[in-house]
């Protein structure tokens, strides 16, 4: 089994805030990040996707193609949008990163073709936090 990684950038606004809280539980528990006017984050998305290499290409899978995949159904979703009020897969959930890799697990899998699996979602928040889903 070979494992290949693309990497992907996008930049987006959003609040942790749970409507189920008080302002005050809010700003306990996510401090700053709760604030209602929004902040932004440079997120970096890796995607790795695992199979074996075919004969004819030497390729697990054809990572141009994979970029395109993220692009139509990822980052053109969230890219320079609001995760809280914009983004359709995000409806109704808190906006964390860790729900955000879980939902970009879910917008990919179903467009990977036969013969390769996505293997993990390792989301960036900043380059000092991230998440990984393996979709467990
Ligand atoms: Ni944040």
């Amino acid at each position: 089994m070979v494992y290949l990684t693309r990497i992907e950038h996008f930049n987006a606004a959003h609040k942790l805030y749970n409507p189920n809280w008080s302002r005050e539980k809010n700003d306990e528990m996510f401090g700053k990040c709760a604030n209602d006017n929004w902040h932004g984050h440079n997120y970096e998305l890796y995607v790795t996707v695992k199979g074996q290499p075919d004969v004819d290409t030497g390729f697990v899978f054809d990572v141009k193609r994979l970029s395109l995949i993220i692009k139509e159904h990822v980052t053109e979703k969230i890219d320079h949008l609001n995760l809280n009020l914009d983004v359709d897969f995000m409806k109704g959930k808190i906006c964390s990163t860790e729900n955000l890799a879980v939902g970009i697990w879910q917008q990919l899998k179903p467009h990977l073709p036969a013969g390769v699996q996505l293997h993990c979602i390792k989301l960036y928040e900043t380059p000092r936090i991230y998440v990984e889903y393996y979709g467990e």
